[in-house]
């Protein structure tokens, strides 16, 4: 197999990368990156030596280049990561994520109906389902709970969701889309919860816990969420969706505590600020379809997980300073001029 893994210079994308060569070392990846912010070049430099791995600096809104890509290569399947993940960002700036998340997906679209690839997988969040009530845990998102959000993020990732289902049902596109819940692990940006939490306990500064902290999410390892991938992929039914998750609920407040106590620094750190406008209550998904249909497992344990996370942004200190001084950028900057590698 030759996949196209789309926004692998990320945090959920490395991540698959190195999950794929783990599991499937046979098979050939051509990461496709445009090195935004979020991407690090240096979380792929182990593979450079890799004769199934290449690396192509570009953006997925730019036709040409997907265009010349997908007629050079046999590509077997296009996974795409590629977008703008962070919902601060979105309200900030709500242009990019119309313009990454539902044109640069359109686009893909098109290569892949133009160049008759045999699949594209859709990376999808169950952001696109809004949010669940803090009183109703016996509620959580299936695969046929209506499309219902909440920030410019998730407008549009579900729009992209929609224009993938729509390019399966009017032009045939072999598809399909996973959701899933809030991923943790190595290689996440420094500007998600877990990873800020950490990078402020370990400076001794105040931890910005939004709002009362009561708002839930619902946890999974990203090797789970690669797993889950690998297995829509493999035996997944063409123009379906499949929710991913690890059935791990905590509120924010209890998670933060948590990890306070893995760094065994003080519940003091804490300090509650401005909430985040229209904030999600609460995520849960309901994972029995992938679990049933294509027998899906998580193998994380949360503790367990969350713990070896912490561990490793202690190991790899500076992987994630070199993100907050900024020298992260003098090697994208060269990749970028060099366009692949
Ligand atoms: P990320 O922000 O860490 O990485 C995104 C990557 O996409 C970066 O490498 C960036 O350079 C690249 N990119 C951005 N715009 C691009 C463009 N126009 N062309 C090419 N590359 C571009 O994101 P992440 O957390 O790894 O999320 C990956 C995907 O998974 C996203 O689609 C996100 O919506 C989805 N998702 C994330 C989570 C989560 O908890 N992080 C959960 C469910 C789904
Ligand atoms: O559910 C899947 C989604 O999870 C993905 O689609 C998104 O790409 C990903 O960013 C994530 O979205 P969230 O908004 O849930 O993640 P974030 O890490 O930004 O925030 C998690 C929770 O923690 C949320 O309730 C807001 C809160 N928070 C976040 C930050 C960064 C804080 O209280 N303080 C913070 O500093």
């Amino acid at each position: 197999m030759k996949l196209l893994v789309t926004g692998g210079a990320g945090f959920i994308g490395s991540n698959f990368i190195y999950y794929w060569r783990k599991h499937h070392p046979k098979d050939d990846i051509v990461c496709l990156d445009a090195l935004t912010y979020a991407g690090n070049y240096r979380t792929l430099v182990p593979l450079e030596d890799d004769t199934h791995f290449r690396f192509v600096y570009g953006d997925i809104t730019d036709k040409k280049l997907v265009f010349d890509l997908l007629a050079g290569e046999k590509f077997d399947a296009i996974i795409n990561f590629a977008a703008e993940s962070h919902v601060d960002n979105s309200i900030t700036g709500p242009q990019i994520f119309v313009t990454t998340n539902v044109i640069g997906t359109q686009m893909l679209l098109d290569g892949v109906r133009e160049f008759k690839i045999p699949r594209f997988h859709q990376v999808s969040t169950d952001e696109v389902y809004g949010d669940l009530p803090l009183d109703r845990p016996d509620l959580a998102f299936r695969e046929d709970t209506p499309i219902h959000t909440s920030s410019p993020y998730s407008a549009s990732k579900a729009s992209a969701d929609l224009l993938v289902l729509a390019y399966h049902r009017t032009f045939q596109v072999p598809i399909t889309i996973s959701r899933c819940s809030n991923n943790y692990g190595p290689y996440q940006f420094p500007e998600k919860l877990i990873p800020v939490m950490i990078n402020k306990a370990l400076g001794n500064e105040p931890l910005p816990v939004y709002g009362q902290g009561l708002n839930v999410r619902d946890w999974i390892h990203v090797d789970d969420h690669c797993l889950g991938i690998d297995l829509v992929l493999e035996k997944g039914r063409i123009g379906e969706v499949y929710n991913i998750g690890g059935h791990n609920e905590i509120a924010n407040i209890d998670l933060v505590k948590k990890l306070l106590k893995h760094l065994d620094k003080p519940e003091s750190l804490i300090s509650f600020v401005t909430d985040r406008p229209g904030h999600d209550l609460r995520y849960a998904i309901d994972a029995s379809k992938i679990e049933s249909e294509l027998g899906y497992k998580p193998k994380h344990h949360f503790d367990a997980g969350l713990k070896a996370t912490i561990d490793w942004y202690v190991e790899n200190y500076d992987w994630w300073q070199s993100i907050l001084n900024g020298e992260y950028k003098e090697l994208n900057e060269k990749i970028k001029g060099e366009g692949s590698r």
